[in-house]
This record gives structure tokens, sequence and C-alpha cells, in this order.
């Protein structure tokens, strides 16, 4: 009997242990969303495989979609198509003076999100709730991203079958960045930029962004 009361408690004490374990690798929102900011330029030695790319695309059979039309694809581009396709990205539009990524430092895999109808403002809406997801799970990964709506269209559309138009492109890798976000007043520069090999991104303060 004092046995059997023992075996249980300790059973009870593992159980409750578990729980406690499992609850600290859990990141929160807060720290996932400061974690998410857009990356130029990626650690060469770590590169993103396909079944990451699976995991990470898998968040879309768990978001909102207007309608419930969910008519996003998702393209694969790892080894030598991710490095071909470099060449038809743009980053860091307000830093002209740097090539961005730095040569060595390109992403090792891109998604290119498509759309199986025209683009219009409910596919554009489920694309941000898509890219925003995706990137949250590829950080929770130990990854980061960026949206890039500078790419060549044409060039992508080559890449996915007919029918299916390349609508925003995601690249990935593991960041070689560090990043601070600064918060400003509505009517400051928004302009992100570097200094001292930290990228900052000015973000407006929750006192401006609530309507009195
Ligand atoms: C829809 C969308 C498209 C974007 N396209 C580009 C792009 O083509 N090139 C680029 O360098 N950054 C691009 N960005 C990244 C933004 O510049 C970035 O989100 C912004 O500077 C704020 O930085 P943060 O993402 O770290 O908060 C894009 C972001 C979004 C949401």
């Amino acid at each position: 009997m004092a046995d059997n009361y023992l075996g249980k408690k300790m059973e009870d004490l593992a159980s409750r242990k578990k729980v406690v374990r499992a609850k600290s690798n859990v990141k929160s929102l807060d720290t996932l969303l400061l974690r998410n900011r857009s990356c130029r330029g990626w650690d060469p030695s770590v590169k993103v495989t396909e079944e990451d790319l699976r995991k990470i695309v898998a968040v879309n059979t768990m978001i909102p979609s207007a309608k419930n039309q969910q008519v996003l694809r998702f393209k694969f581009l790892t080894g030598k198509k991710a490095s071909d396709f470099c060449k038809f990205i743009k980053l860091g539009a307000l830093l002209p003076e740097l090539t961005l990524p730095p040569k060595g430092m390109e992403p090792s895999a891109f998604i290119i999100i498509c759309s199986t109808i025209a683009e219009n403002k409910w596919v554009d809406m489920d694309l941000g709730i898509a890219a925003q997801s995706m990137l949250l799970k590829a950080v929770e990964m130990g990854y980061a991203g960026i949206c890039i709506g500078a790419f060549n269209k044409a060039e992508a559309q080559k890449l996915v079958p007919e029918g299916l138009e390349p609508v925003l492109v995601i690249a990935l890798g593991k960041s070689a960045e560090k990043y601070q976000i600064l918060h400003i007043a509505e009517d400051e520069n928004h302009n992100y930029f570097r200094e001292n090999g930290i990228h900052y991104i000015p973000k407006v303060r929750i006192e401006d962004l609530i309507i009195d």
C-alpha cells in the first residue's frame, strides 16, 4: 500500500516535471515576433532542407483564409536552384550603398508563393497572413527569412507550372545579422539603417498606433 502510494507520487512528480520542461521550450509569441526581423545576410554553413521547408509551409494548413479559398501554393528552391535564383531578387532598397545579401552570405532556400487565381485584395490579405506565419515558424526552427516583393516575376514564372502566378518570394537561412528595433513617433523617419554592424528598424510606438 505504502509502496503503491510512493510509486504514484513519483509518477505524479515525474509527469509534472515533464510539463514544466515542455513549457520552458516554448517560445512566447513576443519572442518569436522580436526575433523575426527581415534578414539580408545568412550563415553559408547552415542549409535549410526540403524537409524544413515542408514544416514551414505546413503552417498554411492552420491559418485563416478569406472565404477559406486557400488559393496559395508554394514552390521550394534549394541547392543550385536557390543560388541561381539569387540574382533575381533585390534586397535593401533603402541601403543602396550596400550589396545585399553580401557575397557568400546568400539564403540557402527560397519559397516562391504563388496564387491559383489572379492577385486581388483577398489574395493579398491571405498572402500576408501566410508569409508572416511561415516566417514565425522558420524563426521557431532557428532560421531567419525575409519577404521579397522585389523579385523578377518572369524568371519566377519559369520555375512554376502554368496557371500559377508568383506573388511573393521568401528567402530563408540561418541569420548572420544583428538587429535592433527603435521605437519612434509616427512623424519620425521610418527608414531602416545600419551602424557599427547593427541593422536598426524603426517601429512606430504603441501610443501613436492607437486611435483615441
Ligand atoms: C510584403 C513585403 C515585401 C517586402 N519586400 C522586400 C524586398 O523586396 N526587399 C527587401 O529587402 N525587403 C523587403 N521587405 C522587408 C521590409 O523592408 C521589412 O519588413 C522592413 O524593413 C521592416 O523590417 P522588419 O521586417 O525587420 O520589421 C518586404 C516586406 C514585406 C512585408
